[in-house]
């Protein structure tokens, strides 16, 4: 077979060149080749970063995605390269204006169909600016999120979101949400995130990407940190597909032993086991967090330690209202304990689309006088009501419940 026999028209690679890179309205191009058994798929799409026009490739080799971002005239060379691919292959160009479909066979010959263009992408695929007007706008459908949802699993190859995964899209999108106002209204110079117990970085690596897309922050240093080496091992490859390697980075130890950075802006701890949400919000304040969103997970410590005497024998009798007052305390206790550090506190309901989350979260901001009197007061005498002596208190506080 003569290879130059393979190559696409003139009069297609032209018009293709002209209609990603010189027409409004180009939405995506995909190349898609088989090559000894293994199926190589590239797609080019534009995207804006911090304001400026940019294009994003995402590359699928044998099933493994990684991303890379150019600048247009690198995009030129790069479509370039994608025109001059040879052998059998499908290529898929949409622009508003229509698709153009160019199946080249295996002798050669280049077969071509025309159609209207799409129809909407779903949610999380990425869309020509003000395209996507219409859908509800989330966190995650305020910048181009394909790439992101694709490589931590959340969309399937096409960019839809999985009907398995969807409650975990619907909880990213409401912890964003929920971080949304603690952020600082023009992009800081720095901007240092500490994930506690990130296990698979859902978020770890979705905040990152909102940080940067959306709100245009620089200089986003993201640390997760998690005990189980398997799910460090596969946050790092989705990273380092991700292209963000240098700047989310992971550590495979207990948060008690982690090495983390001084005065990070954020520290989060979403559902870290039992006393590990403790350990997350003591590194929180022995480091002294700028601010810091918890929710809290199961927590065992004082199901069992409860003492409460009179009228609270009533509801101890019973294990489910024991183990539900038990959680309630825990949560008071932490967010006490934090405000006697110098945070101003907020336990709210979290309310997100999983089945599984936990309704609790505590949110909170570095800036008050710490120790306090009346908040050092409440806080041992509800001890002792319970007869008590909770893990985050021990601690954080001297016996007197002062800040130790
Ligand atoms: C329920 S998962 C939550 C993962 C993630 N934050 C999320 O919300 O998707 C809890 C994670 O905390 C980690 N973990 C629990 N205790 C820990 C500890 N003491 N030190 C470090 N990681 C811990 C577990 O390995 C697990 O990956």
């Amino acid at each position: 077979m003569d290879n130059d026999t393979n190559l696409l028209p003139e009069e297609l690679t032209t018009e293709i060149r002209a209609r990603v890179f010189e027409t409004p309205g180009f939405i995506r191009l995909t190349q898609s080749l088989t090559r000894g058994g293994k199926t190589f798929r590239i797609s080019l799409r534009p995207i804006t970063i911090k304001g400026l026009a940019k294009f994003q490739a995402e590359m699928v080799d044998d099933g493994r995605t990684r991303v890379r971002n150019f600048d247009e005239a690198e995009a030129r060379d790069g479509l370039d390269e994608i025109l001059a691919q040879k052998g059998r292959r499908d290529l898929h160009l949409i622009t508003v204006d229509g698709d153009l479909h160019l199946r080249v066979t295996k002798k050669g010959k280049v077969l071509t169909s025309r159609g209207k263009a799409s129809p909407t992408p779903s949610e999380g695929v990425a869309q020509p600016e003000g395209a996507h007007d219409h859908i509800k706008k989330q966190p995650l459908t305020a910048f181009p999120a394909e790439a992101l949802l694709k490589i931590i699993g959340i969309a399937d190859g096409d960019g839809r979101i999985k009907p398995s995964m969807r409650g975990k899209y619907d909880q990213v999108n409401a912890l964003l949400r929920c971080i949304e106002p603690m952020l600082p209204d023009t992009p800081p110079a720095a901007y240092t995130v500490v994930d506690y117990g990130c296990g698979k970085a859902y978020l770890t690596l979705a905040l990152h990407q909102y940080l940067v897309h959306a709100k245009g922050f620089r200089n986003v240093s993201v640390l997760g940190i998690d005990r189980n080496p398997d799910v460090i091992a596969s946050a790092r490859a989705m990273a380092e597909a991700l292209g963000v390697a240098d700047e989310v980075t992971f550590r495979d130890c207990t948060i008690a032993a982690a090495e983390a950075p001084d005065s990070p802006s954020i520290v989060m701890s979403l559902q870290a086991c039992d006393t590990a949400t403790d350990d997350a919000l003591i590194a929180a304040v022995r480091h002294k967090a700028e601010r810091i969103l918890c929710v809290p997970c199961c927590q065992h410590e004082l199901h069992h330690a409860l003492v409460g005497g009179g009228p609270m024998r009533a509801p101890l009798r019973h294990g489910i209202l024991r183990e539900r007052l038990a959680d309630l305390l825990t949560d008071t206790f932490r967010a006490q304990v934090l405000r006697i550090c110098g945070y101003r506190a907020n336990v709210m309901e979290f309310v997100s689309g999983e089945a599984t989350a936990r309704k609790i979260l505590i949110r909170a901001e570095r800036g008050i006088r710490p120790a306090h009197g009346e908040a050092i007061a409440e806080y041992t005498e509800l001890c002792a009501f319970w007869g008590v002596s909770p893990y985050i208190g021990r601690a954080l506080l001297n016996e007197d419940g002062t800040p130790s």
